[in-house]
């Protein structure tokens, strides 16, 4: 690449009222009373997101590939067709009351800055790819984060369609049924290095006025499903003494998993926001409940502890009430530390572009955690409004979305030369 292509790449900014507009169109699907977005993965309003996605991509010139497992990759070309790509994005479903800004920023901050490319007249050696994931967030199919971890080898690609919603709907049979089931096998193929960005999620970056957050790593997370099984009966005549009530049994165990939490040092975060009742009728004593823990902990040694007094705990309530229960690990994504390289480039992009900047862990965790078991990988993190993230009320200002991604692009330009 000649001197002026360079100097270009280094001057080129996005536009941040566009990716703005992307953003607030974006949010229109799926809308909720609350003001946030409600597009569970793989449901009709998902299939909208993407379409709009693809509509756009197509529009600014990009070649759009769809794979197995529903995951889109918006190509711009490189001047090295045979270099590996530089990925960047993140994911377009979101909670069933989820905010505008989780997973979309990412894949919409990605496209901006392949549109910003283009009309900076900036070519690359590699190619850039705006990359959306299929189901982040896990919501329906209680994993989350699984098709990147199909691309990175993490999960067998036969396991991830196999996954059901508590209907029974497969994550295969929900991707045909949503014309997202493409051609493309999954991963496998050399990526030349895999930046994300993201709303931080947590308090920190706003409390501190910082404008950027250098992402060093996402603690660990790992996610069971606990079955509990009593007895159904009659709730008018079966004395109290004689009852086996799956719901009661379940929620001593949500009770006992809260204060668990409080035990260990460094604490953890131990959360049960799923649950349902077997039959859910008012007048029959609960036979069945399934419930989801998320459990998470900075240090994977650390979780295996945790894990196993959770265990304990969940198992011992049982025997003294005289219920069965199973618990199913059903996934889990290790500690990360991401790319030491990927890291300094987040960092020195930030001082470039004289942005207020700090080094942070995620609590949350990202596609990103998977895609750094097969790529180097970086984060870059803005601040949102309070810290509030998996709420219809979510928020994040223009200007430190526009600077996110003026981080993303000069990030993408470094590697993709
Ligand atoms: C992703 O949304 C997570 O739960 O960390
Ligand atoms: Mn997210
Ligand atoms: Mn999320």
């Amino acid at each position: 690449m000649n001197r002026d292509a360079a100097k270009a790449r280094v001057d080129a900014r996005i536009d941040g009222e566009r990716l703005w507009q992307s953003l607030m169109a974006m949010a229109e699907i799926g809308a909720t009373p609350g003001g946030g977005s409600g597009r569970i993965a793989l449901t009709d309003s998902d299939r909208q997101a993407r379409d709009l996605f693809v509509k756009w991509a197509k529009e600014a010139g990009l070649a759009v590939r769809v794979d197995r497992i529903g995951n889109i990759f918006a190509r711009r070309a490189g001047t090295d067709a045979k270099a590996p790509p530089v990925l960047a994005g993140s994911h377009l479903d979101t909670q069933p009351l989820g905010g505008r800004f989780d997973g979309v920023y990412g894949v919409l901050a990605a496209l901006e800055v392949l549109r910003a490319l283009d009309d900076h007249g900036v070519e690359t050696r590699s190619p850039l790819d705006a990359v959306v994931w299929t189901d982040e967030e896990g919501c329906r199919f209680a994993a989350g984060m699984v098709a990147s971890g199909v691309f990175a080898g993490k999960v067998a690609l036969a396991d991830a369609l196999r996954l059901a919603d508590p209907d029974g709907v497969t994550i295969g049979v929900a991707l045909e049924k949503i014309g997202y089931a493409g051609p493309a096998p999954v991963g496998g193929v050399p990526v030349a290095a895999y930046f994300e960005a993201h709303i931080e999620q947590g308090p920190v970056l706003e409390a501190e006025g910082k404008t950027i957050g250098v992402v060093l790593g996402a603690q660990a997370r790992r996610y069971f499903r606990v079955s509990v099984a009593g007895e159904e009966g009659h709730a008018g005549t079966l004395p109290m003494d004689r009852r086996k009530d799956a719901l009661v049994g379940a929620a001593r165990m949500v009770v006992a998993l809260n204060a668990l939490a409080f035990t260990f040092a460094p604490r953890p975060v131990i959360t049960v926001g799923d649950l349902r009742v077997r039959p859910n009728s008012r007048n029959t004593i609960p036979g069945g409940c399934v419930f989801v823990i998320d459990s998470r902990h900075p240090e994977d040694a650390m979780l295996d502890r945790i894990e196993a007094a959770m265990r304990r705990a969940c198992g011992e309530i049982a025997a003294a009430a005289g219920l069965g229960i199973a618990i199913e690990d059903l996934s889990r994504s290790d500690a990360t530390r991401f790319d030491d390289r990927c890291i300094t480039t987040v960092r020195r992009a930030a001082e470039r572009l004289g942005l207020a900047h700090r080094d942070i862990h995620s609590g949350a965790g990202h596609d990103a955690c998977n895609l750094a078991l097969a790529a180097p990988t970086g984060m870059i993190f803005v601040p949102c409004e309070k810290g509030i993230s998996h709420n219809e009320t979510e928020n994040a200002k223009p200007e430190d979305l526009a600077a996110g991604a003026d981080v993303l692009l000069q990030a993408m330009a470094e590697w993709a030369r």
